[in-house]
């Protein structure tokens, strides 16, 4: 078999660390990789059709959200640095003119690319704070208003749905209480986007980040949302670019691509809670009935369509995940960026895992290209590596003693 077959027989599973191109983004991006090269800087017939090629992808990045205007859409080169030039950008300039306002709070599941931008905050001076979840992931409300009491904290930034275990924050009436306050507040929607109708306008954030790989868009690119009249300062500088926010030029073929990518997201959004969750529902349902010791994380409500979240007692999620890619699925255990990493998940701890529950812990997240057919033939192959590698555990007649 060659690199290529195998590739297309593998059940791709790992949605939530990224997403397969669709045709029609691909067909839209072509040209801007061929024949229309120039530079939107370039006052020529080449620069002004890139230039009208990012104008309509920023309308479909403004539409997709709700935005007032497009004038509120700056393209990144993705969901990390759009939560960087939130969180730093709003606390440089929070600083320079009200710098009593030192404090940042956050929650204990966010991204790295929330959680490392907060600590070199610290270095500079600025108080984070990280509000604990339930066991199920969430975010209670009565936390942020315990804790933001005082009018020192600048930004409140909290993701719209968890990378790892799927779950929808109350992003509403977390905004609510943040504004009370006085305080600035920031999500981080790349999960989100494409599996919930967004609305900047009606859940009343200042700022949403976004990314083109998880929407079936190409990777590097992403937009952050910044409500108008917002003030913030860039954190790359340059040629002003990006409304002297994101200095550099364009990633043309890939705004292009991300544009056409938000504008497939808005239409199919229905039909893709209907499709995705459908299909999820029924790989959780089989699980739970034909998996022993097997338990689902998180909440089946509140959670976005893609997303299932396992712990298989006994089983290590790492030998696991192994085993599965050589059966042909493609799974995770969590966050993609936390593999590399090596470190134990911290959205698990939070939530109170043991050892043992996140080391047996399975995300399978899936998108449009799944099929009945390929959940069936996910679950068979799950079941018989799960027997298997419990058969060679040490431990199993410890777990079959006290689990049943
Ligand atoms: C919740 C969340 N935020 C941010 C990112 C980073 O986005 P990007 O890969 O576009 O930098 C990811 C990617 O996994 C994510 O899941």
């Amino acid at each position: 078999m060659t690199d290529d077959d195998e590739h297309d027989s593998h059940i791709y599973l790992d949605t939530a660390a990224s997403t397969p191109v669709a045709d029609e983004v691909i067909a839209e991006m072509l040209p801007y990789l061929k024949e229309r090269y120039g530079n939107p800087s370039s006052i020529h017939k080449f620069g002004r059709e890139t230039t009208r090629a990012i104008n309509l992808a920023r309308k479909r990045v403004a539409e997709m959200i709700g935005a007032s205007s497009s004038r509120e859409i700056t393209f990144t080169s993705g969901g990390t640095e759009a939560n960087n030039l939130a969180l730093k950008g709003t606390a440089m300039h929070v600083k320079s003119k009200m710098p009593e306002k030192n404090m940042i709070i956050t929650s204990s599941i966010e991204h790295d690319a929330v959680l490392e931008p907060c600590k070199d905050l610290e270095d500079g001076g600025f108080v984070t704070m990280h509000l604990p979840v339930t066991d199920e992931g969430f975010v209670r409300p009565s936390e942020l208003k315990n804790v933001i009491s005082d009018n020192n904290v600048a930004l409140v930034s909290i993701m719209y749905a968890n990378n790892e275990v799927g779950t929808i924050q109350p992003i509403k009436e977390l905004v609510e209480i943040a504004h009370q306050a006085g305080a600035l507040f920031h999500t981080d929607a790349v999960q989100a986007a494409g599996k919930l109708p967004l609305n900047v306008k009606n859940l009343g954030v200042d700022m949403m980040s976004l990314s083109s790989h998880k929407i079936n868009g190409p990777k590097g690119v992403g937009a952050l949302y910044i409500r108008s009249n917002l003030k913030i300062l860039p954190i790359i500088h340059g040629g002003g670019q990006e409304w002297y926010l994101r200095s550099g030029t364009e990633n043309v073929p890939g705004i292009v691509g991300f544009g056409k990518a938000c504008e497939l997201a808005n239409k199919r959004v229905g039909q893709y809670q209907e499709h995705v969750a459908g299909l999820r529902n029924y790989l959780v349902e089989r699980v739970l009935k034909e998996i022993p010791r097997s338990r689902l994380n998180g909440l089946r409500t509140e959670r976005i369509a893609n997303n299932a979240h396992f712990t298989f007692f006994g089983v290590n999620g790492e030998d696991l995940i192994i085993k599965l890619d050589e059966n042909g699925i493609a799974a995770s255990t969590g966050s993609a960026c936390s593999v590399k990493k090596q470190k134990q998940s911290h959205v698990l701890k939070a939530m109170g895992f043991s050892y043992e529950e996140i080391t047996g812990s399975l995300r399978l997240s899936l998108g449009m290209h799944n099929t009945k057919d390929e959940v069936d033939r996910a679950v068979d192959i799950l079941s018989s590596v799960i027997k298997e590698l419990r058969e060679l555990s040490p431990f199993e007649s410890k777990y079959v003693a006290e689990m049943g």
